[in-house]
């Protein structure tokens, strides 16, 4: 089984030039002006290779950095800002037309874990439903037919009947089901039951004919499953061809009687017998620092094992189980002997292991080793494409592949042969939305079902079905939120040049109606950093913001992230980073060309490193670029970042101030210390939104940001505003939905007063 994851100085010299400004941004720095906030001498020492010796940087609000809620001086800070950004906000007078709107595009039923079974007697689905008012999951078996009927009505009721409700397993609802695996017959469901969204949990057995559904009483692992149970199972299972029993992986159990190995195992159950007697087949590495992942061929002769390690790097050895009884002394072939590229099965079919790997390979390939005791060699079968990131494979329909690559930022998917590695066809080729699951039953499976998200919709289901020689789309259910149409949204890909001649990947999302005139008031969204792509996914507050103003929303694509390969990545890296700030405006600049967006109305949206990137551009846009800068949880001190635990991590994609050369490079874009109204006469709108529990990004970066910009331009003609979330973490959305929600209204009624506005619904 296999599951995808899945994220303002403009310089408006004169009034005239200002679009937003003509209709008033509502603010007046002289009926409120920025509260007083002392200052310190404190001063920091870098080298730097520029200067050939040692450079100060000020820290004139260090004391901003002690703990928010043990230092009153640091309280008082917030509560001021929150004073002055309160009487702004106040100027709303649609605030809960505002807040309802965003409500609704969190009002959703979903549903999850789609899969497939043509294996079984009689085929079947298997699939999730949870609803708005409901923290736990129920999960559904249907037939085909009642599927089809279902799409008749776009799935007003879930068809089938329920099989399995989470509540039903623990008396404090904290117990989940966090993945599941169904025989090769379709008669058995092993699911792995944990606490708390923990990693590790507790396996269960039940027949697919005996459903928990409303139960008398709730014991471990739910009332009616089998006696089977294994203890601290971390996610792996398969059962072997003929279901008489199930291979998994374990992590340290100090007491399972023989079973007490420290680190991760791999074990075999047969089904019946009691844990304690599982034969333990892979004992954990000496330094115990390797995790295992396993792999069985579709007629059970062959089991690999992969063993990796923190660095993404794998070991692996394989065994012929035919011949052979299973144990802990049977003989094995040492395929990868030691680590140092990434390996993941695909398959192993006859003799031949098809893998996943990055060996020589920056964007990934798939290769095969034939399993052989005497030689080992691994032989491309898909080369590594440039420019394009290979990200999982899946096997399809026995002899064929599913790849699925980052092309231009979005997922890209190719249906290959598996033995000559010939393309056959690009599959979804039109598909704008994001890839989130594609469970999958059987390698010999014909049909898959793919979840995926979008702008637009939080759910749109498809399949994919092969007819033997081409392979077919049709959707099963596409989600909208209430009183929309996610179909009445256009997505197009364009491309913008940036500063250096590079084109630039970008995307534009928009209602059918909304016309080209250069008057569309437009949300620009961007991460740009680790490799990671964060566009076409559903985010409530952009889709409200998108159908309430009728706007047009953006994703661009800046080199920092992996939207046209590894490569990409890292053009946009430690010395490189500018590359990321010049994508960014150059995005935002053709938008104003084709008249996508009106000029000076263009709202640059950062969350994390992207909120960093926010008030680079903010700084370094052309005027009238930007009129609204939203920069959540944000990066704004780099030099405070790197000296917090989180500091180690960012080097590869950031740089390090201790080094002389990374210094002279952050120092220039470090958005805190390049706050200079002598070369900037003034800042586009901004709301900077940190969180008070942030351990990632701690809050500080946004108290001494926001501190400075009021310092420097005390008769700012445009706002720049801190709304902190309360008892909040780095990521919220997730966390807690109110807090997330008020912080969604602070943008969107900022964003509606700073650019003057008119929300339409
Ligand atoms: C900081 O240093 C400057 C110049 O040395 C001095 O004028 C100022 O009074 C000092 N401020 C504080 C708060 O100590
Ligand atoms: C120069 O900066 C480095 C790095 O921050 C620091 O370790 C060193 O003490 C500084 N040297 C002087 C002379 O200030
Ligand atoms: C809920 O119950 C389970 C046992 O069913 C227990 O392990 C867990 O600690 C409990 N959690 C809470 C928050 O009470
Ligand atoms: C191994 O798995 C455990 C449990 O899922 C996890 O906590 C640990 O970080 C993993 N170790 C490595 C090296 O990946
Ligand atoms: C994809 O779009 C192109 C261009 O609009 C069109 O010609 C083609 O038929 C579409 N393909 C599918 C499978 O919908
Ligand atoms: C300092 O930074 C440069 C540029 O990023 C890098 O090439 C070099 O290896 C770094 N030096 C050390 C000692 O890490």
């Amino acid at each position: 089984m296999v599951k995808f994851a899945t994220f303002a100085l403009i310089f408006i010299i004169a009034i005239d030039f200002g679009f937003a400004l003509c209709e008033g941004n509502s603010w007046n720095v002289k009926e409120t002006p920025f509260p007083k906030v002392k200052r310190v001498n404190k001063t920091y020492s870098y080298r730097s290779a520029r200067a050939n010796g040692n450079v100060t940087i000020a820290n004139p609000y260090a004391w901003l950095e002690k703990p928010y809620d043990s230092d009153d001086d640091v309280k008082q800070f917030t509560i001021d800002q929150q004073k002055l950004t309160e009487q702004y906000m106040n100027k709303c007078t649609n605030a809960k037309s505002i807040t309802q709107s965003i409500r609704n595009a969190f009002d959703y039923d979903d549903y999850f874990d789609w899969t497939y079974y043509d294996t079984a007697k009689e085929p079947f689905y298997v699939f999730s439903l949870q609803r708005i008012d409901e923290n736990r999951k129920t999960y559904y078996i249907a037939s085909a037919k009642q599927v089809e009927a279902a799409k008749k009505t776009n799935f007003a009721t879930p068809p089938g009947h329920p099989f399995f409700k989470e509540d039903g397993l623990s008396v404090n609802g904290t117990a989940s089901l966090s993945t599941f695996v169904v025989s090769n017959n379709g008669y058995l469901i092993a699911y792995l039951v944990v606490e708390d969204e923990s990693d590790v949990g507790t396996w269960y057995v039940r027949k697919t004919s005996s459903p928990l559904v409303n139960p008398k009483t709730k014991p471990p692992g739910g009332e009616g499953r089998l006696p089977d149970t294994i203890l601290l199972g971390d996610g792996a299972l398969i059962w072997k061809p003929d279901d008489s029993g199930f291979f998994y992986t374990q992590v340290s159990d100090p007491k399972a009687g023989t079973n007490k190995d420290i680190g991760s195992v791999v074990r075999y159950h047969q089904m019946g017998t009691p844990y304690e007697k599982d034969i333990t087949i892979v004992h954990p590495d000496s330094d115990e620092s390797n995790n295992y992942s396993f792999d069985l061929s579709d007629n059970g002769d062959w089991l690999v094992v992969m063993a990796s390690g923190g660095d993404g790097n794998t070991r692996a050895y394989a065994s012929l189980l035919k011949g052979q009884t299973l144990s802990d002394k049977m003989k094995w072939i040492s395929i990868v002997p030691t680590s140092n590229y990434a390996v993941s099965s695909v398959a192993i079919v006859d003799r031949d292991w098809y893998v996943q790997t990055d060996h020589d390979a920056l964007n990934g390939k798939v290769a095969k080793y034939t399993l052989d005791w005497n030689s080992i060699t691994l032989v491309d079968v898909i080369p590594s494409r440039a420019h394009t990131k290979l990200i999982f494979s899946i096997i399809f329909a026995s002899n064929k592949v599913l790849l699925f690559y980052i092309e231009k930022g979005k997922y890209t998917i190719y249906l290959h042969e598996l033995k000559t590695g010939r393309k056959i066809q690009q599959v979804l080729p039109n598909e704008t939305y994001t890839l989130k699951q594609a469970y999958y039953a059987s390698a010999k499976s014909t049909h898959i079902v793919m979840s995926l998200w979008g702008a637009t919709s939080p759910k749109k289901v498809l399949e994919v079905d092969f007819d033997g020689s081409r392979a077919t789309d049709k959707m099963l259910l596409i989600k909208s939120i209430k009183g929309t149409n996610a179909q009445d949204y256009i997505t197009e890909s364009l491309e913008a040049i940036s500063r250096d001649g590079t084109k630039v990947p970008y995307y534009i999302v928009y209602h059918k109606e909304t016309q080209r005139n250069g008057e569309n008031p437009t949300l620009l969204h961007f991460y740009g950093s680790y490799g990671r792509i964060e566009n076409l996914f559903y985010y409530p507050p952009h889709f409200s913001w998108l159908h309430s103003y009728r706007g047009v929303l953006v994703y661009a694509g800046p080199r920092g992230g992996s939207d046209n390969g590894e490569e990409w990545h890292e053009a946009g890296e430690r010395l490189k980073k500018q590359n990321t700030f010049d994508d960014i405006i150059a995005v935002a600049q053709d938008l104003i060309k084709r008249k996508i967006a009106a000029t000076g109305e263009i709202i640059a949206d950062g969350i994390s490193a992207g909120g960093l990137a926010a008030a680079v551009v903010a700084r370094q846009a052309p005027a009238n670029t930007f009129g609204a800068i939203l920069a959540d949880v944000a990066v704004l001190d780099y030099f405070l970042l790197a000296r917090t635990r989180a500091g180690p991590f960012q080097v590869e994609d950031f740089g390090d101030p201790y080094n002389a050369t990374d210094f002279d490079v952050i120092r220039s874009w470090s958005p805190l210390q390049n706050i200079d109204p002598i070369k900037q006469k003034v800042f586009p709108a901004i709301l900077v939104t940190p969180a008070d529990s942030d351990i990632r990004v701690v809050p500080a970066h946004s108290f001494k940001c926001i501190a400075q910009m009021q310092f420097s331009y005390p008769t700012s003609p445009n706002p720049l505003l801190m709304h902190l979330q309360k008892d909040a973490g780095h990521n919220v959305i997730d966390a807690n939905q109110d807090t997330a929600i008020a912080k969604y209204f602070h943008q969107q009624c900022f964003v509606q007063l700073a650019l003057g506005l008119t929300k339409k619904d």
